[in-house]
């Protein structure tokens, strides 16, 4: 099972959805991301059910990744990427209670060394201009601001600043 120094990141399944929505159920959370995460267990195995079944392209995928602590198997929150066939756009998640530690930081650069052993290369992430946490975790782990969308990434809204990251450069030590 994938691991980092302090974080147990796995595939997410229905056995994460209590965790998440202990971890998520927080208006803070959907400030920026367009509306409240799922906040039931019940809607949360809906939505494990949903990303399973994957997307219709045949040319994308979707990985999902739920993140715990390895001290007390506490869920902090998920990470997930979609691939095209050499691009991806990443996003991230992760509660309130548990902030400030370096968790999602740690989690995305797992996140971009494992794209990076699936050949993908070329990262973005659109961010809410407001969204001073993500925009300081994405230029953290390595990702440069762009003057304009050079991909069709799916969670662009109107507005929304966008970086890319070559990861084929050596990722930054975080700080
Ligand atoms: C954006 C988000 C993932 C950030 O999560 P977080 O838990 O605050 O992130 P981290 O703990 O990794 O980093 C937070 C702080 O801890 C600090 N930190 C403490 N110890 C650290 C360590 N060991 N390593 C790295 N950073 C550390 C960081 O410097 C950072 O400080 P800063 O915010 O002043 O830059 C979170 O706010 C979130 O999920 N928000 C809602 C959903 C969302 O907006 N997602 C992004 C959509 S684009």
């Amino acid at each position: 099972m994938p691991t980092t120094e302090r974080l147990l990141i796995e595939p997410l399944a229905h056995a994460h959805a209590e965790g998440l929505v202990a971890a998520l159920a927080h208006d803070s959370v959907g400030a920026y991301t367009g509306g409240p995460e799922v906040t039931t267990v019940e809607a949360q195995h809906e939505r494990i059910d949903d990303l399973a079944r994957g997307p219709d392209q045949p040319d994308e995928r979707w990985l999902n990744f739920a993140v715990s602590r390895h001290v007390d198997g506490l869920v902090l929150g998920y990470v997930q990427a979609t691939t095209y066939a050499d691009w991806a756009e990443v996003a991230y998640v992760f509660g309130p209670a548990t902030s400030g530690h370096g968790f999602a930081t740690e989690a995305v650069q797992w996140l971009i060394g494992h794209l990076r052993s699936l050949g993908v290369h070329e990262l973005w992430a659109a961010i809410h201009p407001d969204n001073g946490p993500s925009i300081r975790l994405i230029e953290r782990v390595g990702f440069d601001v762009q003057p304009q969308l050079g991909r069709p990434v799916a969670s662009y809204d109107e507005g929304d600043l966008v970086f890319r990251l070559d990861a084929t450069r050596s990722a930054p030590t975080p700080g």
